[in-house]
């Protein structure tokens, strides 16, 4: 494609995610070159970009580099830059540090810091200019996550001609918690710019709608928010009131008069993976080879649990091995028949919550192995590494047993992809209750992650499960996963999105 970078001209669909959609490869002759991103959401996002003339505006992950546009495997590649200060602000700050954990049921400490939020503000407002930039006229929109929140209502101010799309790969927090945020009402706003918000679960969208409800006083009906077009005049302003109603907003009791409003619709959308990619892959004789591999390589063991997770809080990592730990104790599992495989890819490693988990998940791993390894056999093989989707299907074809235990997650993909691996029916999903899979994959051994003993039993009871309960179970959530893939979630929400 030529040099499109005007909207006169410029893509019909744009995408804008913190990140980019490709990642930085550096061959062994030192030269450097782009590798499109393996995740779930570029495989699904990429066949509608090459369709259409699409462009990807995200972050390439280094700070203090500014790159010009660049055409990739037929997308067209916005890259925006950070500098070092505003990845430790906007980035590891505002995104990691104050939203991650307040939308994840405050697991960890929030900070609140009025900078972060200046460069959030200021980020945010450089990613919307550079979606105006490359967007043709009426072009559609589709704005990814946490971190760009601002930039719906920030892209229409600029560009009211676009449809603006956006959705939230995280929860979004029950509005006593969203309520802590002292910019919360900006938020709400910055949301309310899209025609389209997408979440994880109902609850998400819900947990939304009641929030702008209190806090913005919006009328809304059946998903549908009626914004008011002078809404700044319609809402109350972050800051101090005297009012007793404390920042709460007058309610609107019936849909405000025709031309006086417009429409956003807040409304669930779950996302899901590549299955056929995954089924391929797991169908495929060299990593069938390298399952059988991986179980003489841990000596055989009759039960493989596997655990794979970015080194994050909300994982419950810790809660799984304290359950592990104890079984082990009590003998009700024994090192030599039972063996945890821990894959911890590492993750924001310059915001501290995420080094202390790691130090205390070392610990532990350090603990455990210590007291019931032996010469030939280990209780937990624990890898801080990032491996390639086809080392990630060995494992699950060689896994008996997948643990996730999140204390809160939007929705992990890992419980899909391990059953969308288990082609021959084989194969038990331990899940928390706390993920959004948690609403679409009901035959998995539902827990409680913080119930210790409910989580033990679990995990002795995957072990030990009948092999036809273990296949009717499995049958039945691989109904689910292969009829709802990430190419339908991404198909639905567009044309919900043209719809309106
Ligand atoms: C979650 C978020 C994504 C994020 C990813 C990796 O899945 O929803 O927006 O990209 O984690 O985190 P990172 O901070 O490395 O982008």
């Amino acid at each position: 494609t030529p040099e499109k970078d005007d909207h006169r001209t410029g893509y019909d669909f744009v995408v804008v995610a913190n990140r980019l959609a490709v990642n930085r490869v550096t061959s062994s002759d030192g030269s450097t070159g782009w590798q499109r991103s393996p995740g779930g959401l570029v495989t699904a996002l990429a066949p509608i970009m090459s369709s259409s003339g699409g462009a990807w505006v995200g972050w390439h992950g280094a700070a203090d580099e500014t790159l010009e546009p660049f055409d990739h495997d037929s997308m067209h590649l916005h890259p925006v830059p950070l500098s070092e200060q505003e990845v430790e602000d906007f980035y590891e700050g505002f995104s990691n540090g104050t939203l991650w954990p307040l939308y994840h049921d405050v697991i960890a400490r929030p900070l609140f810091h009025r900078h972060w939020w200046d460069a959030y503000k200021r980020v945010n407002q450089r990613f919307a200019e550079a979606a105006a930039v490359v967007a043709a006229e009426n072009a559609t929109v589709w704005v990814q996550d946490y971190q760009l929140q601002l930039v719906p209502q920030m892209l229409r101010d600029i560009r009211p001609d676009v449809k603006i799309g956006f959705f939230n790969h995280i929860p979004f927090p029950p509005p006593g918690l969203f309520a802590q945020l002292p910019w919360r009402h900006s938020v709400m706003k910055g949301l309310l710019g899209a025609d389209l918000i997408g979440f994880q679960r109902e609850s998400d969208a819900k947990n939304f709608q009641r929030a702008v409800r209190a806090r913005l006083g919006f009328y809304i009906k059946s998903d549908r928010v009626y914004v008011p077009l002078d809404a700044d005049a319609a809402a109350p302003l972050e800051g101090f009131t005297a009012d007793p109603a404390r920042g709460t907003a007058p309610r609107q009791l019936s849909a405000p008069a025709e031309g006086t409003y417009r429409g956003s619709e807040a409304t669930a959308f779950p996302i899901s993976i590549d299955t056929d990619r995954i089924v391929e892959l797991s169908n495929d004789p060299k990593i069938i080879a390298r399952a059988a591999q991986i179980r003489a390589e841990l000596g055989n063991p009759e039960t493989i649990f596997l655990g794979v997770d970015r080194l994050d809080y909300t994982k419950g990592i810790r809660h799984r091995m304290k359950a592990y730990e104890e079984l082990l104790q009590q003998g009700k599992l024994q090192v030599g028949t039972h063996t945890m495989v821990q894959i911890a890819s590492p993750s924001r490693e310059g915001v501290e919550s995420y080094q202390r988990l790691r130090d205390e998940i070392e610990l532990a791993v350090g603990r455990i192995n210590g007291e019931f390894d032996t010469m030939g056999h280990t209780a937990i093989r624990y890898l801080h590494h990032s491996y390639p989707i086809e080392e990630m299907v060995a494992l699950y074809l060689a896994a008996d047993v997948m643990l996730v235990t999140a204390l809160r997650d939007g929705m992990n993909l890992v419980a899909k992809e391990y059953v969308a691996a288990r082609k021959d029916g084989s194969g038990v999903l331990v899940l928390s209750e706390f993920t959004g899979a948690a609403d679409q994959l009901r035959q998995a051994l539902l827990i409680n992650p913080h119930d210790i003993d409910e989580l033990k039993a679990a995990i002795v009871q995957a072990a030990v499960l009948d092999r036809e309960d273990v296949r009717k179970r499995m049958r039945s959530l691989r109904r689910q996963v292969v009829s709802h893939n990430v190419q339908r979630w991404a198909e639905e929400f567009m044309h919900r999105l043209h719809q309106l």
